[in-house]
This record gives C-alpha cells, sequence and structure tokens, in this order.
C-alpha cells in the first residue's frame, strides 16, 4: 500500500467511531433476531391447504375461537401471535423452561412444544383466563401478590399455570412437593425461593376460598 493509500484508508477508520461500531454490531444483532421470526414466517407459508382446511374451532379460557393455523404452527405461537394472549411467554421456544405453559385438560403442557391443529376439543386455559370475569384474581395470582413474589415476572405466568395445575391433583403440598411440581419452570433472575412461598401462599389460599 503507497503512502497516499494508507493516509486515505487512516482518514476512514478515524471516521468509525466506537459509537457507530457499536450502534452496527446491535443492528446486526435485530437484523439476525428478525431474520428468525422471517424464517419462521416463511416456513409457515410454505405449501399449505386451502384456507377453509386450515380454519379450526379452538376452546381458549371457555370460548370458542375460530382460527387460521398452520400445520407446523404451535399453540404459544397461535396464542401469542393470532389471538393475541401475549401473557404467555416464549423464552427458549422448544420445551427447556416453562414460561410458556398452559394448562390441557387441566394438565400443564409447554404450548411451545404443541401444535395447535392437533387441538380441536381440547380445553385450553391461559394465564388470561384465571380470573374470575368481575375481576377476583384466581387465588394461586393473589398468592403472588401477597408474598410479592418474582422479580422481573417474565417466567410468572408458566410458574402459576403449573401450580394451577399442579393443586388440581395435590391440593395440600408440602413445600417439597411443590418445589417438585414447578421443576419444569425456570427462573432466569434465579428467584426460587420466593416463588415457592408465593405459590404456597396461593395454595394457601386455594384451601381457603374452598371453605368458604
Ligand atoms: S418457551 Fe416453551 S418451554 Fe421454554
Ligand atoms: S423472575 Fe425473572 S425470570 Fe423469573
Amino acid at each position: 500500500m503507497d503512502d497516499k493509500l494508507r493516509a486515505t484508508a487512516d482518514q476512514a477508520m478515524k471516521g468509525i467511531s466506537r459509537r457507530n461500531f457499536i450502534k452496527g454490531i446491535i443492528a446486526g444483532g435485530v437484523a439476525a433476531s428478525s431474520a428468525t421470526y422471517l424464517f419462521r414466517a416463511s416456513l409457515v407459508g410454505q405449501q399449505q391447504p386451502a384456507l377453509s382446511d386450515r380454519l379450526i374451532t379452538l376452546n381458549v379460557n371457555g370460548q370458542q375461537r375460530r382460527v387460521d393455523v398452520m400445520k407446523q404452527e404451535t399453540l404459544a405461537w397461535t396464542l401469542r401471535y393470532k389471538l393475541g394472549l401475549t401473557g404467555t411467554k416464549l423464552g427458549c421456544d422448544r420445551a427447556e423452561c416453562g414460561a410458556c405453559t398452559v394448562l390441557l385438560d387441566d394438565v400443564p403442557h409447554y404450548s411451545c412444544s404443541v401444535l395447535t391443529h392437533t387441538l380441536r376439543g381440547r380445553k385450553i386455559l391461559t394465564i388470561e383466563g384465571l380470573a374470575k370475569p368481575d375481576g377476583t384474581l384466581h387465588p394461586v395470582q393473589q398468592g403472588v401478590i401477597d408474598e410479592q413474589g418474582f422479580q422481573c415476572a417474565f417466567c410468572m405466568s408458566g410458574f402459576i399455570m403449573s401450580a394451577v395445575g399442579f393443586l388440581k391433583k395435590n391440593p395440600n403440598p408440602t413445600r417439597q412437593q411443590m418445589a417438585l411440581g414447578l421443576s419444569g419452570n425456570l427462573c432466569r433472575c434465579q428467584d426460587y425461593d420466593k416463588i415457592l412461598t408465593a405459590m404456597m401462599r396461593g395454595a394457601e389460599n386455594m384451601r381457603k376460598a374452598q371453605h368458604v
């Protein structure tokens, strides 16, 4: 490289500030994550059957919801992006974290790992369907308020749905049994002790409510 060329290159490098460099990295990251969604969206758009074949009726939170579903679409995707029920969170999207837990016929399931079109005739319950129509919270939700459980709360709806499902089978668990019942849910804030206390309070609230 001759001196003139080197001087021009040095000048150009000086024009790239640290701030601009970092902005570039962030923009690249955004592009990469957008690409993931675009990739999934393009998969979703491939070789689809006629619209009449894709329309199914789901029972979600006690309501019949008619929805256009792709054959490879997961329940988490349908709930969040078709039905607007964003209380169901997507963490890992591969059956590891439990953030997407909902109840299917009263049993907790990872909604990121269930295909929506297989759920005709099943009863789907999400966090949005727990409170009563008058706004009274479910006893487990109230337990979270009573104990100020959770830090960022990203994992909260998954934990609550798992606890509600678990308490249907075992309404009077020990703390250890509850911990085992919730072992399919992870918390990135590592707030497990407080979460467990909140869920145990929820269990107590449920027992009290049944005796009122
Ligand atoms: S998002 Fe479904 S288990 Fe993590
Ligand atoms: S409270 Fe933050 S992920 Fe659980």
